[in-house]
């Protein structure tokens, strides 16, 4: 029986995709500076106005298509050979699919898919196809995108955690932790284990022991980072 792998587990938001060309939120000039979530992303927004929503997560959908994984997402696909790797992701976009990695769970949807209003649990893979109002699903009611808004319940967050307090590594990247229950993800982890953060501004909303902050882009901190988690497992065998 081959020796258990030890656990890493990658909290990633928008900044993992950031160079993928995909806008973050809360940057200047992000996501949130050019929309308004109240607009965009909650429940209300799509009773009051779904064309908006719709056209809103077109854009994004579009987007996505057309951005392509960085250094970042396949450093983490990487670790896979090494360690037992789940990653926990806040994007919508399929870029650690794509950069294949296996463990993924995605927290807050996933925009290639979308679902009917009347029911969370089909969903159905939409690739880059835009939802138009009228756009029914099998069960006759309105298609919608497989997003999480804010207001709206976050189904995988035991999942999430469950994964979380196995870790014997902890990574996130690109988040500003600022989006709750998500944002307390690292509490759930191991108080004793070793942490990182890897992003280009010192996250100071994080007090946590065993913390070390990788400062910079993610697509040359988290090569860096993944290649002497893998030169230190090796020097342990
Ligand atoms: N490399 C590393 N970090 C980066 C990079 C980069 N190239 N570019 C930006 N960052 C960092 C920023 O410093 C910031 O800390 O990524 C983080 C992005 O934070 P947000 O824009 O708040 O994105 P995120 O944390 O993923 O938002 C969480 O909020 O709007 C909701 O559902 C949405 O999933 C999203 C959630």
């Amino acid at each position: 029986m081959p020796p258990k792998k030890r656990r890493i587990v990658a909290l990633t938001g928008a900044g993992i995709s950031a160079e993928s060309g995909l806008g973050t939120f809360r940057d200047k000039g992000g996501l949130w500076d050019e929309h308004d979530i109240n607009e965009v992303a909650t429940p209300e927004a799509w009773n009051k106005n779904p064309k908006l929503v719709l056209e809103f997560y077109d854009k994004r959908r579009e987007l996505c298509v057309k951005a392509k994984p960085n250094e970042a997402h396949f450093a983490l696909a990487k670790l896979e050979k090494h360690f037992d790797v789940h990653v926990i992701t806040q994007n919508i976009d399929d870029l650690h699919e794509r950069a294949g990695s296996k463990n993924i769970l995605h927290l807050h949807g996933e925009i290639l898919k979308a679902r009917s209003v009347n029911d969370p649990e089909k969903l159905y893979h939409i690739g880059g196809k835009r939802i138009k109002l009228g756009d029914l699903a099998p069960d006759g009611h309105q298609m919608r995108p497989h997003v999480v808004w804010f207001g709206e319940a976050v189904p995988k967050m035991y999942e999430a955690e469950d994964i979380v307090r196995e870790a014997d590594i902890f990574i996130v990247i690109g988040t500003s932790l600022n989006v709750y229950p998500a944002a307390n993800l690292i509490y759930a982890s191991a108080a004793n284990i070793p942490k990182y953060i890897v992003d280009l501004n010192e996250l100071t909303n994080v007090k946590y022991k065993n913390l070390t902050h990788l400062k910079g882009k993610a697509s040359e901190r988290l090569p860096e980072l993944v290649d002497t988690l893998i030169k230190d497992l090796n020097n342990t065998k």
